[in-house]
């Protein structure tokens, strides 16, 4: 097992505020197939993380794939679990979140984006912005994160560059900011001009490894360049013009406001485009930002340790049979065998073996400041949302649990195993793989998903964690909502009244379980001063009443 690469740095206030600025955390956001896996391995390429491409994937030659953990995932092709890749470049560190493509884990995802300050979106330029982008990027929207556009596989024959541009405009609603112009497509593409340096990058297909420099050709004039691309270089002149012309450049701080995107085009699979995207990551990404907590906004140079988990994830790898919480330090320092307190059961904790993961194996995690992700081995002892600080009574805000859109039952194979259900169910209700509630009329728990898929993962890890061999039938429910009343009295007597709806999350919320949406309706004229959430945050409800 390596060490991790990054060496610890001394104590010391002024060695806290350089290491956190040199942190950039992030995700890659993109519709399933437009390029994600491909482009996360490149910049773990240019990172010096991995030497091989196919590392994070390989699907083709049936080698473990390092971003799918679970065989689930590996027989789908799809990628369920989230996880986390450190690595360094041109005096940054990276910390690189994956999130699940698939649209029945978006919970997760959506879990995962309050994490990182900072989102690369992905788009394939013959698709244009597909259905998966449309839904994250709203996610992103809800916390003005900074988006950085990769308009990919410039490399096939592909959609015109401003037509693409003006979709993301239409549909995502924000402000592209064209930093590099695509030279032909498919075939014939010659490469990117880069708009700020006036300057050409010549593509070279094919290209496996990062060492390889790209031909890069400055202070071209108009009569060079009909030399060089005689029959792209009327259209590239053209459209330069009118880049130019709309007069869109480049705002860092409409950028960090998440009101502009730069777009850079390229071909990830053959590593074009890959070092610009992750320059713009170093250059002008935010550093790890400020955080808030229910009690107060919480600055990431501060020199106590606080973070919070944001996913917990069991089997990550075969070997090591255990659950790791996923935790974002938000500021302070991390030391191995450091105590804090957990703010939820109020008790203090050690955090010993803490854990970073490179491309395809984990590290003991030695240092670690705001930005960075460590990975702490839990026993059930943590849950998502839960902070951990030095000693001080801080909440992180921000984590959220949606309500349901799917609920089903458990039908047991042989009853005998109904202690073992139950133990799965609930650690996998606190893993936040499902939600799972306890009905008071029915001594069966109810599980509610929002994609059909995590019911068949959930089947699957019963079966090989639990040895529990399950089927889900549908539970008749139409959706589930947090309620909440000031008035104990008349929560008393709501709660009394319906107890036959009414049952409890893994948290020990109160849940009112509509088999209907009139249902759901006439409780809520019924019941006036009761309030019904539809999104619930850790350590605290919110949410419409809906
Ligand atoms: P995802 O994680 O977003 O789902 O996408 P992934 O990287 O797996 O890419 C989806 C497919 O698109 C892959 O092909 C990949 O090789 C291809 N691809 C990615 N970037 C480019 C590019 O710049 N140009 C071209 N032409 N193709 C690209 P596949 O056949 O589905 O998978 P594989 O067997 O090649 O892994």
């Amino acid at each position: 097992m390596d060490s991790p690469q990054i060496a610890p740095a001394p104590a010391g206030a002024a060695a806290l505020v350089r290491d956190v600025k040199k942190r950039r955390t992030f995700a890659i956001i993109s519709h399933p197939d437009a390029g994600k896996t491909t482009l996360t391995e490149k910049l773990l390429l240019f990172g010096g993380a991995i030497q091989m491409a196919g590392t994070v994937k390989a699907k083709k030659s049936g080698k473990f794939a390092t971003s799918d953990w679970m065989a689930v995932e590996q027989e789908r092709g799809i990628s369920v679990a989230s996880s986390v890749m450190q690595f360094s470049y041109d005096d940054c560190v990276f910390n690189l979140l994956d999130t699940p493509g698939h649209k029945d884990f978006s919970e997760d995802t959506y879990r995962v984006l309050t994490a990182v300050d900072a989102a690369i979106m992905v788009v394939d330029a013959a698709k244009g912005v597909e259905e998966q982008t449309i839904k994250l990027l709203e996610v992103c929207r809800m916390r003005n994160t900074p988006i950085i556009t990769f308009i990919n596989k410039m490399d096939r024959e592909v959609r015109e560059p401003l037509e693409l541009l003006d979709e993301i405009e239409s549909i995502l609603k924000i402000h592209c900011a064209p930093v590099t112009w695509p030279i032909g497509m498919g075939k014939r593409f010659q490469g990117v001009y880069h708009l700020e340096r006036e300057e050409i990058l010549r593509f070279k297909a094919g290209e496996e490894n990062a060492g390889q420099a790209f031909e890069s050709l400055q202070g071209l004039g108009e009569t060079k360049l009909r030399e060089l691309f005689p029959l792209e270089a009327d259209t590239l002149l053209g459209e330069i013009e009118l880049v130019r012309g709309a007069g869109v450049g480049f705002s860092l701080e409409e950028f960090l406001a998440g009101k502009q995107t730069p777009v850079f085009f390229g071909s990830g699979i053959n590593n074009f485009g890959v070092r610009e995207v992750l320059a713009a990551l170093a250059d002008w990404a935010p550093s790890p930002l400020a955080r808030e907590a229910v009690e107060r906004v919480v600055e990431p140079t501060e020199p106590k340790f606080t973070g919070f988990v944001f996913k917990i994830q069991a089997n990550m790898d075969p070997n090591h049979r255990d659950r790791i919480a996923f935790f974002r330090v938000c500021s302070g320092r991390y030391s191995p065998g450091m105590k804090v307190r957990h703010r939820r059961t109020g008790r203090d904790m050690k955090i010993a073996n803490a854990v970073v993961f490179m491309a395809n194996e984990r590290a003991r995690m030695d240092d670690a400041v705001a930005g960075d992700i460590i990975g702490i081995h839990n026993h059930g002892q943590l849950q998502i949302g839960d902070t951990l600080t030095e000693g001080e009574n801080l909440q992180f805000k921000g984590i959220p649990y949606f309500a349901p859109e799917l609920f089903s039952k458990p039908r047991l194979r042989d009853p005998l195993r109904a202690k073992q259900l139950n133990k799965g169910l609930l650690e996998l209700g606190e893993e936040g793989a499902v939600q799972v509630f306890e009905p008071f009329a029915d001594n069966v728990l109810l599980i509610g998903a929002v994609g059909p898929l995590q019911f068949e993962i959930v089947a699957h890890r019963l079966r090989t964690e639990y040895g529990v061999e399950a089927t889900f039938e549908n539970a008749g429910i139409y959706t589930a909502r947090w309620v909440t009343c000031p008035d104990a009295a008349h929560l008393a007597e709501f709660t009394k009244t319906n107890s036959l709806k009414l049952g409890r999350d893994v948290d020990g919320n109160l849940v009112y379980l509509a088999d209907t949406r009139v249902n759901l309706q006439m409780a809520q004229e019924r019941w006036p001063k009761v309030a019904f959430h539809d999104t619930r945050e850790h350590g605290q409800l919110l949410g419409q009443s809906a």
